[in-house]
């Protein structure tokens, strides 16, 4: 575990981080997050997950605390003081609208300035030997609101949603909304069908991945077919691969939907392929 947080401006040991009752944070879920995967004590897309940050507190109208290059100085101050040099970690940024007097609904006014808290912790990968046995996954109702696209601390959804994996020995749930699987409750959604990659396409229903979009990109510069398509729950058990992809998963392979067996049972040469580039991707940074 690395100890020292960043809070409020302080680097603090994480035991002794200390925040008000009154933060909308812990009183509303009032803000947003942000999580930054570090390889080999690098940040890795840190300027995508940045922006997706601003994007969160400018959807929930939290002015602006800092600029990019801000948090990127508070995040290398963070490692250093972390000793963090060749490890893989992983960055969580959190920021609430900030600590009020009383607890109204209703934004604080004067506004409060906005709490800011980060720390690292460990990035648990699958090993390869469980990469290579794949994965299973459940399908669930997406019950979350209908603003997916920001990227809220309000996770009580996806939690419960992601705890009903676990409890039936899966890795993930993939959420359906309006017959269409949109995304895992943690994670972007990927299928493989005669040959062509497919993901749904970006909408408020979904959190726009940061790890999806490499996909997409690496992909297209390696002239892998690809293309962003509703994909059904027929489409999703009749699928010859099935992907989930997030900054801290990466790629995972599910090869089991709601106790069916996806294809062959077997890991696909597709996830094998774009893993392959993907890792490629991230050792040559
Ligand atoms: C609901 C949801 N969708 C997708 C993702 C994947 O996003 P990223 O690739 O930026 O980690 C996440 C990651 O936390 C998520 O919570």
């Amino acid at each position: 575990m690395s100890s020292i947080v960043y809070l409020n401006g302080e680097y603090v040991p994480r035991s002794e981080a200390r925040i008000s009752v009154m933060d909308r944070g812990f009183l509303f879920g009032d803000g947003i997050y942000e999580i930054i995967g570090v390889y080999n004590g690098r940040l890795f897309r840190s300027e995508q997950h940045l922006e997706r940050l601003q994007r969160s507190l400018m959807a929930i109208k939290i002015e602006h605390q800092f600029r990019i290059e801000e948090y990127e100085q508070i995040i290398q101050e963070l490692l250093e003081q972390n000793n963090i040099t060749t490890e893989n970690k992983y960055i969580y940024i959190q920021v609430t609208r900030g600590i009020s007097t009383t607890r109204s609904h209703n934004f604080p006014k004067p506004s409060v300035k906005p709490s800011i808290f980060m720390m690292l912790d460990d990035l648990v990968r699958p090993s390869f030997a469980q990469l290579q046995k794949g994965f299973k996954a459940i399908t669930r109702e997406d019950s979350r609101w209908k603003d997916c696209f920001i990227k809220t601390i309000s996770l009580l959804p996806n939690v419960l949603l992601s705890e009903e994996a676990i409890e039936n020995d899966a890795t993930e749930t993939i959420l359906i909304h309006n017959g269409y699987a949109i995304e895992g409750s943690n994670s972007n959604l990927f299928n493989v069908k005669n040959g062509v990659i497919i993901t749904p396409p970006k909408s408020e229903h979904m959190l726009g991945g940061i790890t999806r979009e490499l996909i997409i990109e690496l992909a297209q510069q390696n002239n892998l077919p690809i293309k962003e398509n509703n994909i059904t729950l027929n489409d999703l058990y009749s699928s010859d691969e099935i992907w989930v992809t997030s900054a801290s998963r990466d790629i995972m392979p599910i090869v089991n939907l709601d106790d069916q067996i996806i294809a062959n049972g077997q890991v696909g040469p597709m996830w094998q392929q774009m893993q392959t580039i993907f890792q490629g991707y991230k050792d040559a940074l």
